[in-house]
């Protein structure tokens, strides 16, 4: 069985309606419950920042400072949020810190990670730490909402099995906003644009695509091996793929000749993109398809149960995917998600975090719905931005 990455010890700093918390843990699940607004939603997003990324309300850093009643965000100063995790890796605890910090001189803000308290060159080293991945109930309109947010989940899919798929699809985005804005300048009657730097951008373009598109392939085709290979019963069995022009072509031509087709279909495309004002093809227009297997449908044609279903299953299966691939389960955050499901569901969803052997945290209003994982889990009480207790 794969070894167990676990914070044991959380500190937050003037994290949302946290002021100071300390909180030890061990590596069983963690159960919070409390009211609404207690700050249950809050501590998992504190966790979600051990991640790379923008965290799980996809939050301004400024907004996550915890407000006196009356500042604006310019005048909030910064926060921390902080997790000793027991690693298998070494032998010995890592403290991964991370938060926003303020400088008095010049005013200027700015995300900063820190391993063992040294500064890391960019997020993307806490991905070699530790996997975090979470459920929330904004998630339940992944399916019918626009492919923007089902493309997100596919990339947070991938960068949490490789970290560099995060810096791949921010350089991608970069160099699409300078094409785009030399294109609109032209258009507009200003400078005209620089072919050979256009070249340039597109050629940058066609290979971080082809990157990006082929580590979404290779993710979706091992989460598919991983579903076909224990169905989450009683849970459905998602099917998934890709829809894109990029990922398609991966599928029948080799990443050079895709990279080379994609650059000549971005020459050619240019006056059709200038007139768009945007880049009308390329991996940043793709979407993420999820049927379900046994009733043949797409997701989106599902009940509104069914689709939540679905997106646990799936969320399972990438759970035991990364706890195959990197060795230890990731850090589940499963916010609310009890409420939503009858006691069976309920119940074969702790047994399979137990099976998974993960630090799931798991949130609800009520003590009563986690019942079933007694001794399994850790369980505590949050209250206006502390813990009062343990359970
Ligand atoms: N930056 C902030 N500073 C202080 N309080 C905040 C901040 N952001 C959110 N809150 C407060 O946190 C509370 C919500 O916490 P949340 O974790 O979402 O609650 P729940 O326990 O229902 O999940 C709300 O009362 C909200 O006003
Ligand atoms: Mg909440």
């Amino acid at each position: 069985m794969a070894s167990i990455v676990a914070v044991t010890r959380l500190a937050l700093t003037q994290f949302r309606n946290y002021d100071g918390l300390r909180l030890d843990t061990d590596g069983r699940p963690v159960v919070l419950t409390g009211p609404n607004g207690a700050g249950k939603t809050n501590l998992l997003e504190a966790l979600s920042f051990l991640a790379p990324g923008r965290g799980l309300r996809r939050a301004s850093l400024a907004e996550v400072t915890r407000r006196p009643a009356d500042a604006s965000p310019d005048e909030r100063g910064g926060w921390a949020v902080s997790a000793r995790l027991a690693t298998p890796k070494a032998g010995v605890p890592v403290t991964l810190g991370t938060g926003l910090e303020r400088d008095e001189g010049s005013g200027t803000a700015r995300r900063v990670v820190r391993i063992d308290g040294r500064p890391a060159k960019s997020q993307t080293a806490l991905g070699a730490w530790l996997a975090v991945i979470w459920l929330t109930p904004q998630m339940d309109r992944l399916f019918i909402e626009g492919p923007g947010e089902r493309r997100r989940f596919l990339d947070r899919l991938v960068f949490a099995l490789q970290p560099e798929h995060a810096r791949q699809l921010s350089e991608f985005e970069s160099v699409l906003r300078e094409r785009g804005r030399l294109l609109k300048e032209e258009r507009d009657g200003g400078r005209p644009a620089d072919p050979v730097w256009l070249d340039a951008l597109e050629e940058k373009l066609a290979a971080n695509g082809v990157a990006i598109a082929a580590a979404r392939r290779d993710l979706v085709a091992r989460l598919a091996a991983t579903v076909g290979e224990v169905a989450d019963a009683p849970f459905p069995t998602p099917l998934v793929a890709i829809a894109g022009s990029m990922e398609e072509e991966l599928a029948g031509a080799p990443a050079l000749a895709a990279e080379e087709s994609y650059r000549q279909r971005l020459k050619s495309g240019r006056r059709r993109d200038a007139a768009a004002g945007m880049t009308l093809d390329g991996p940043h227009r793709s979407d993420l398809m999820v049927s379900h297997a046994g009733k043949r449908r797409p997701a989106a044609d599902c009940s509104t149960g069914e689709q939540k279903a679905l997106l646990i299953a799936l969320t399972l299966a990438h759970a035991r995917l990364l706890a195959a691939e990197r060795g230890s389960a990731p850090i589940l955050l499963l916010d609310e998600i009890a409420a939503h499901l009858d006691r069976t569901r309920r119940e074969a969803l702790f047994d399979a975090v137990i099976a998974l052997n993960a630090q799931a945290w798991l949130t609800g209003t009520d003590a009563a719905w986690f019942e079933a994982l007694r001794d399994r889990a850790q369980h505590f009480s949050v209250q206006d931005g502390r813990i009062e207790g343990k359970l």
